[in-house]
């Protein structure tokens, strides 16, 4: 069932959402050959709780951690530990912030310089998917509108587009309904209406569509070790159009 928000909620979530930005305008110039990934972990943590928050995915469904780093091939879900960051690297943050219940998500993919053409023009492909969806997006259209948007550009590029993990719904919840997937498929398609609140998601792979789950449970990989990328925001659907409450 979609929850629609009412005005009072949306304000809510607007300000977790500028709190998440918040958070990623300190984390994402911590982004340095050197640094580890748990250090990254630490800082969107502290800076989480030290605005009167909870990190979100910490806990949720026993993830271990406030972050997600996925590094390179990782897609999605990456646990923070010991791994050093290197020049060539390519690094998905994805974070959520429950402020008051209130939920916030977004994601960006952050270079470690220099990297190769390749990782350049699939972080620049997926942000446009991101981008282009956004603009797909408006009141009386449809979920699908948003799917096609990604999955046409990433298709036109060449790249892979992961089918088997989806935006969302979020808000009151990590994940609420609708699936916002990235592809066109036989799902249900529900019409976007005002109150309606989608994190938008796009996991575009350098190489197939494939991915798979490591044996730690947790970290998705592409199935032929592709790079991939991964930006999200969150986004309203308001009478007059759409807001983008996590940008930055
Ligand atoms: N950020 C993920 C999403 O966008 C959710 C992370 S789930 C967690 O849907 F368990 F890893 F936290
Ligand atoms: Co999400």
């Amino acid at each position: 069932m979609v929850k629609l928000k009412n005005r009072e909620q949306l304000e809510g979530i607007r300000t977790s959402c500028r709190l998440l930005s918040e958070m990623f305008s300190v984390l994402v110039p911590r982004v340095k050959e050197g640094i580890t990934t748990a250090d990254l972990d630490a800082v969107a943590r502290e800076f989480i709780v030290s605005h009167g928050g909870k990190p979100a995915f910490l806990g949720y469904y026993d993830y271990p951690a406030s972050l997600c780093v996925s590094v390179n091939e990782e897609v999605i879900h990456g646990i923070p530990g010991s791994r050093v960051l290197k020049p060539g690297d390519i690094v998905g943050l994805d974070c959520g912030i429950d402020l008051h219940g209130y939920f916030s998500d977004a994601a960006i993919t952050v270079p470690v310089p220099p990297v190769s053409p390749k990782a350049e023009r699939l972080m620049a492909t997926t942000r446009e998917c991101l981008d282009l969806a956004i603009k797909a997006a408006h009141p009386g259209g449809r979920v699908h509108d948003i799917s096609r948007a990604v999955f046409a550009h990433a298709k036109t590029a060449g790249f892979g587009v992961v089918r088997q993990y989806c935006g969302h719904g979020v808000g009151l919840a990590v994940h609420e309904d609708p699936q916002v997937p990235n592809y066109v498929g036989s799902g249900p398609n529900p019409r976007l209406v005002p109150g309606m609140v989608l994190a938008i998601e796009p996991m575009i792979n350098a190489g197939g569509d494939g991915v798979e789950e490591l044996d730690d449970g947790w970290t998705v990989v592409t199935r032929d070790r592709s790079l991939s990328a991964h930006y999200e925001h969150t986004i309203a659907i308001t009478e007059d159009g759409v807001e983008v409450l996590t940008a930055w």
